[in-house]
C-alpha cells in the first residue's frame, strides 16, 4: 500500500485520512492533491478554510483551539512566535482532515529588525537596499513561525494628508512598481515552499491611496484611464512578480466597495491579469458592506463578497454565519465556494504546509530562548539601508556635515524617542532596541565634542490628539507628555543652544500621527515644536532640522529659516546611527524623495506627473487666465526625485542614438554623470518621457527609468537607458495600451524638475 507521511517529521497519525486509506500519493501534483482534498471536505469544512481569524480580536484564544479542531479556520494572524503558533497548528491538525492553517502578520518594513518605513525605503531608489529589507524581514518572520505577510503596501498616493502615506512608496507608478516587484521577490525567496520564505499579500487592492481629501476610508472616484495609467501598475507588478495573495481594500471604487467588486476581483485581477492566488479581505470589510449601504444585511454582504471573488474573510464572522445557508438556498453556487477554497488550499500547498505544517514553526527544542535576543537582529543591514533612506533637502553654507569636535545642542521631542524610530506598522519591533539620535550622536562624537540635550517641546500639546494616539496603550503610552510648561522647556533648549556651536533639532510627528486612521488637515509641524524652532532661530546659531515624520510636511518655514534640513522619515532600529552617520559625514546622503512636498494643504494634490492643461501657468509670465493660485507659486516646494549630497554632480545633455525610433527597435539615451565635488557620493539619474501629442491628454512627464550611481570625487560615468515602444505606451480611450506615432521628449535630470531635454519621433 502506498501511503505518504505528508508532514515529514511529525507522526504518521497526521497523514491525511484520504491518503492513509490507500489513495495514490499525489502530494507532488498540486492540482490533483487539492482536488482530492476538496472532494473529501464537507461544506462546513470548506467554509472554515475561508476564515482568517484575528487572534484576540474576533476570537479569544480559548475558543480558538476548539474552532481549529473543528476545522473552522483557514489561517490566523497576530500570533508571532513559534511557541504560540505550534499549539495552534497542532489543534488544526487534530481536525478531521488535518488541514494545516497558515500564520499571517503585518510584516511591513521589517519584523524584529525594523527598517525604514515605506517612504524611507523608496527614498533609497536602491533596489538592493529594498531587497535586503524584504529578505531579512522574511528570514526573521519565518523564523518566528509566520507564513504570510500583509505586504507590500503599494498604494500610490498624491495626498500626504492621508496617514498611510507613510506605509507606501510614494506617488510614482514606475518607482512603486519596481519596489513592489522587488519586495515580492524578496519576501517569497527562491521558492515559496522554502522555510525562510513568506507569502506576500499585496495590498490594498485597489486605489486605497486615492481616498478623497486624504481622509482614511473615504471614497475613491476615478476615471478608468487614471486607474490604469497611474494607480494600478504597482499591484499588477506585484502580481506579475508572483505574489501569492492580494489583500482587498476597504474603500469603494466608483460607487462599488472593493470587497464586493466583481469587476476588480474577477474581471481585472483574475481574467485580465491572470492572478491565481488567494484574495483576502481587509479587517472586517465584509461587515462594512452593510455600512457602505450596498448590503441590507449580513447574509447579503456575505453573498456579494463571495460572488465578487473575495476568497477569505479577515476578522469577519459573516462567511461563517451565512455561506452554508446561502449555498443551501441556491444563492451561492457550490462551485463558487470550491473555487475560493481551492485558492486557500493552493496557497498552503505553495507554502509547503501540506508537506510539513511545521515548516516554519520547527521543533520546540530549537525555539529561541528569547525571541527578542540581540543575536536575532540584523543591525548592520538595518543601518546600511537606513543611511540610504535619508533625504538632504537643504544644506546652506555646508553647515553639514558637522564636526565631531563641535559643541552641539540636540533638542526636540524626537531626539531621544525610541518608539518613534520604529514608525507605524512596526510588527514585532521592540522600541528599546532602537538607537535614538541622542544615543548615536553621543557615541559618534569625538572626545573634544560635546552634546547638550534638551527636549524643548512635547510632540504636540493637542490634548485630544495625544489621547487619540495613546488610545490603545493607556498603560504604556506612545506619546509621553513632559509635564513642564512649554516656556520652561523652550527656555532650557535655548540655554543649551546658546552654549553650543550648532543646533540639531529633531522634530516632526509621532509615529502614530502617520498611521491608519491618522489623517490630518494640516501638514504643519505641530505648534508646540514650531514655537521651539522659532525660539531656537532667535539664538542666531546654525540650525539643522532632522525631520522624523511619515508624510511630506509643509516645510516653507524650514526652507527659509533652517540652515540644513534632513528628512529621515521613520528610520527604524538603527535609525539613530544612520542619521548620525550622515550628520557627521561618515556617510554621504543620496536619498531622493519619492513624493512631492507641497507648499501647503491648499495646493494638494501636488504630483509631478500631472496631465497637461489648456491654460498652464508659465513661470515668469503673467498668471491671468492661467491655472494657478494667488497665494503661492505653482509646483511643490521640493519636487519628486529631489535630494542633495555633500558632493556636486553635473549631468551632460542627453544624447540619443537616433532621431527616429521604429516600432520593434530600441533607442539608446546616454548621459555623462560627473562627480564635480570633493567627496565620493551617489546620486540618482532619472529618465522621464513626455508624449508631445496623443489621442488623450498625456502627463507633462513620466518616470521611465533610473540608475543610482556611486562615483568617486572627480570621477565620471556614462549612464545609458534603452527606450522601446513599451516605455511610450499609455491607456487610450478604449483602455488599450498603445504607443502612438509622433514626437516624444526625453528628459533626464537628478530630480523631476531640473531636466535636460531631447526629442525623437516614434514611427
Ligand atoms: C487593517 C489594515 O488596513 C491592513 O493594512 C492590515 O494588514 C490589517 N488591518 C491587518 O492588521
Amino acid at each position: 500500500m502506498k501511503t505518504l507521511c505528508l508532514f515529514g517529521l511529525i507522526a504518521a497519525s497526521l497523514v491525511l485520512p484520504a491518503l492513509a486509506a490507500g489513495e495514490p500519493a499525489v502530494l507532488h501534483d498540486k492540482s490533483v492533491f487539492v482536488e482530492q482534498l476538496l472532494k473529501r471536505m464537507t461544506l462546513q469544512e470548506k467554509i472554515g478554510q475561508l476564515r482568517l481569524i484575528s487572534i484576540g480580536g474576533d476570537m479569544p484564544k480559548e475558543r480558538l483551539a476548539e474552532e481549529l479542531t473543528a476545522g473552522n479556520v483557514g489561517g490566523t494572524f497576530n500570533s508571532v512566535t513559534r511557541h504560540d503558533n505550534r499549539p495552534l497548528q497542532e489543534a488544526a491538525l487534530r481536525s478531521r482532515l488535518q488541514i494545516p492553517i497558515f500564520f499571517a502578520y503585518d510584516v511591513v518594513h521589517g519584523h524584529r529588525t525594523i527598517f525604514p518605513i515605506g517612504l524611507g525605503l523608496a527614498s533609497s531608489w536602491d533596489m538592493r537596499a529594498v531587497a535586503t529589507a524584504g529578505r531579512i524581514a522574511a528570514i526573521e518572520a519565518s523564523a518566528d513561525g509566520l507564513d504570510m505577510t500583509f505586504a507590500p503596501m503599494v498604494d500610490i498616493t498624491r495626498d500626504p494628508r492621508w496617514g498611510r502615506t507613510s506605509e507606501g512608496f510614494g506617488e510614482d507608478p514606475y518607482l512603486v512598481s519596481e519596489i513592489a516587484r522587488t519586495m515580492v521577490k524578496a519576501y517569497q525567496g527562491e521558492s515559496l515552499g522554502n522555510a525562510d520564505s513568506l507569502m506576500a499579500s499585496v495590498k490594498h487592492f485597489a486605489l486605497y491611496g486615492a481616498v478623497e481629501g486624504g481622509r482614511d476610508y473615504n471614497v475613491v472616484d476615478m476615471s478608468p484611464q487614471r486607474m490604469h495609467q497611474d494607480y494600478l501598475p504597482p499591484y499588477r507588478a506585484a502580481v506579475d512578480a508572483g505574489a501569492g495573495s492580494v489583500m482587498v481594500a476597504l474603500n469603494t471604487i466608483n460607487g462599488v466597495p472593493a470587497s464586493a467588486n466583481r469587476w476588480l476581483l474577477r474581471d481585472l485581477l483574475r481574467d485580465d491579469w491572470g492572478f491565481s492566488g488567494v484574495t483576502i479581505s481587509d479587517h472586517g470589510a465584509i461587515t462594512e458592506l452593510l455600512r457602505h449601504g450596498v448590503a441590507a444585511d449580513g447574509r447579503e454582504a456575505a453573498r456579494l463578497a463571495i460572488a465578487a471573488g473575495l476568497d477569505m474573510s479577515m476578522a469577519d464572522s459573516l462567511y461563517g454565519e451565512h455561506l452554508a445557508e446561502l449555498v443551501g438556498a441556491g444563492e451561492v453556487p457550490m462551485q463558487t465556494i470550491d473555487q475560493a477554497v481551492r485558492e486557500v488550499l493552493g496557497a498552503k500547498y505553495d507554502l509547503g504546509l501540506f508537506h510539513d505544517p511545521f515548516r516554519r514553526i520547527g521543533q520546540a527544542s530549537d525555539d529561541p530562548h528569547d525571541v527578542n535576543a540581540e543575536s536575532r537582529l540584523h543591525r548592520q543591514a538595518a543601518r546600511e539601508v537606513a543611511r540610504q533612506s535619508l533625504v538632504l533637502l537643504e544644506n546652506q553654507n555646508q553647515v553639514l556635515p558637522l564636526d565631531k569636535s563641535a559643541r552641539i545642542a540636540l533638542v526636540g521631542p524626537l531626539a531621544d524617542s525610541h518608539i518613534d524610530m520604529l514608525g507605524s506598522w512596526s510588527a514585532a519591533g521592540v522600541a528599546s532596541q532602537t538607537v535614538t539620535l541622542r544615543q548615536a550622536m553621543q557615541q559618534a562624537l569625538g572626545t573634544d565634542g560635546q552634546l547638550l540635550h534638551a527636549r524643548g517641546a512635547n510632540i504636540t500639546n493637542d490634548k485630544q490628539m495625544v489621547e487619540y494616539l495613546n488610545f490603545l496603550n493607556w498603560d504604556n503610552p506612545e506619546v509621553v507628555q513632559d509635564p513642564r510648561s512649554a516656556e520652561e522647556m523652550i527656555a532650557e533648549a535655548v540655554a543649551a543652544a546658546e552654549r553650543a556651536d550648532v543646533i540639531v533639532a529633531a522634530v516632526g510627528e509621532s509615529r502614530g500621527m502617520s498611521h491608519e486612521s491618522s489623517s490630518r488637515t494640516s501638514l504643519q509641524i505641530p505648534a508646540s515644536q514650531q514655537a521651539l524652532l522659532r525660539a531656537l532661530k532667535e539664538t542666531g546659531k546654525p540650525l539643522v532640522l532632522v525631520l522624523m515624520n511619515g508624510r511630506p510636511l509643509n516645510l516653507t518655514w524650514a526652507q527659509g529659516n533652517a540652515d540644513a534640513v534632513l528628512e529621515t522619515w521613520f528610520s527604524g532600529t538603527e535609525g539613530g546611527h544612520a542619521i548620525a552617520d550622515v550628520l557627521f559625514g561618515d556617510f554621504n546622503p543620496s536619498g531622493k524623495s519619492p513624493i512631492s512636498f507641497p507648499r501647503s494643504v491648499g495646493q494638494i494634490p501636488t504630483y509631478y506627473n500631472h496631465p497637461r492643461l489648456g491654460r498652464p501657468f508659465t513661470e515668469g509670465k503673467p498668471g491671468n487666465y492661467t491655472s494657478q493660485y494667488f497665494e503661492e507659486p505653482n509646483g511643490p516646494l521640493y519636487p519628486f526625485g529631489y535630494g542633495l549630497s555633500y558632493t556636486e554632480f553635473s549631468l551632460s545633455p542627453p544624447r540619443l542614438s537616433a532621431e527616429v525610433l521604429s516600432r520593434g527597435q530600441r533607442l539608446e539615451v546616454s548621459v555623462t554623470l560627473k562627480n564635480t565635488g570633493e567627496r565620493d557620493g551617489a546620486t540618482v539619474v532619472q529618465l522621464y518621457i513626455h508624449d508631445e501629442a496623443a489621442s488623450l491628454v498625456r502627463s507633462v512627464k513620466e518616470l521611465k527609468g533610473f540608475r543610482k550611481v556611486w562615483l568617486k570625487a572627480g570621477e565620471e560615468q556614462q549612464v545609458r537607458f534603452d527606450i522601446s515602444e513599451d516605455e511610450l505606451k499609455f491607456f487610450d480611450a478604449q483602455l488599450e495600451q498603445v504607443a502612438e506615432a509622433g514626437m516624444f521628449e526625453v528628459q533626464v535630470g537628478l530630480d523631476s524638475r531640473s531636466v535636460q531635454t531631447q526629442r525623437f519621433e516614434l514611427r
